[in-house]
């Protein structure tokens, strides 16, 4: 694993540094293998990030865009990060919508839901079962618990290493979420992470010793780059 951290002065930069790397990763992917695979992060720190990819001039039709994660509501909520990443970035610009693969939210079990969005994966990346497709880039927020994606503290989602997507749970609420060896097999992981609220999730996740099931971001040790992104106020005296 090569990891890299920067911590920038404030949210613009961080989001500004975010995005000049997010952009060579997608124009490398593409120039080199044709297409760029890019799961998005929900919640709100990446917000302003996929604002500003919409403004750039890129091959749409060379990118597919995916989600690291979901929960478990229609895409017109005002939860879904699905709706958040089309509100912001998709529906701007011209990427074809089949390139846009969504995490399903409508089988009455998430499990089912889980499992539909997993044989999409092996479908679209031509694996076969027990195989884990290698995306491009894989982008992560991390919560004030260090939790990322949708795997919680101490959930049998962390647990999961024979699956791609499986069903996370937060205080009772289904979510549908990449696994770790999914997540870990990515050419490029990205982590976004802003404000003071993180600061001792990320001591925790830094630190030689922790449990990891306390920090579940302690799980990310991807086989590609890691880039850890943070502002000040979240990672000021950090000790990388
Ligand atoms: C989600 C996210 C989640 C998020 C963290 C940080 O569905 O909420 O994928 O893992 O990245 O909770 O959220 P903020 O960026 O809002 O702090």
């Amino acid at each position: 694993m090569n990891r890299m951290v920067e911590v920038l002065p404030d949210s613009a930069t961080l989001i500004q540094r975010s995005l000049e790397v997010v952009l060579d990763k997608m124009k490398a992917a593409i120039a080199g293998r044709g297409q760029c695979t890019i799961a998005l992060a929900g919640g709100n720190t990446p917000r302003p990030l996929y604002e500003h990819i919409a403004t750039q001039d890129l091959p749409w039709r060379s990118i597919h865009v995916f989600w690291g994660d979901e929960r478990y509501v229609a895409p017109d909520h005002a939860d879904s990060n699905q709706g958040m990443a089309r509100r912001t970035w998709l529906d701007k610009v011209a990427i074809p919508a089949m390139n846009i693969h969504p995490m399903p939210t409508d089988e009455a079990d998430p499990v089912n839901a889980a499992s539909k969005y997993e044989a999409e994966l092996q479908a679209f990346f031509q694996v076969q079962p027990g195989e884990f497709p290698v995306f491009d880039i894989i982008l992560l927020g991390m919560g004030d618990d260090g939790h990322t994606a949708s795997l919680f503290p101490h959930t049998e989602a962390l647990q999961v290493r024979d699956r791609l997507i499986t069903v996370g749970n937060k205080d009772g609420q289904p979510r549908l979420t990449f696994t770790v060896p999914l997540i870990n097999h990515a050419n490029t992981v990205i982590f976004i992470v802003a404000g003071a609220g993180k600061r001792h999730a990320l001591d925790q996740i830094f630190a030689p010793e922790a449990d990891a099931t306390t920090y579940p971001a302690r799980l990310i040790q991807p086989q590609g780059e890691l880039w850890w992104f943070l502002d000040q106020l979240a990672g000021q005296d950090l000790k990388t």
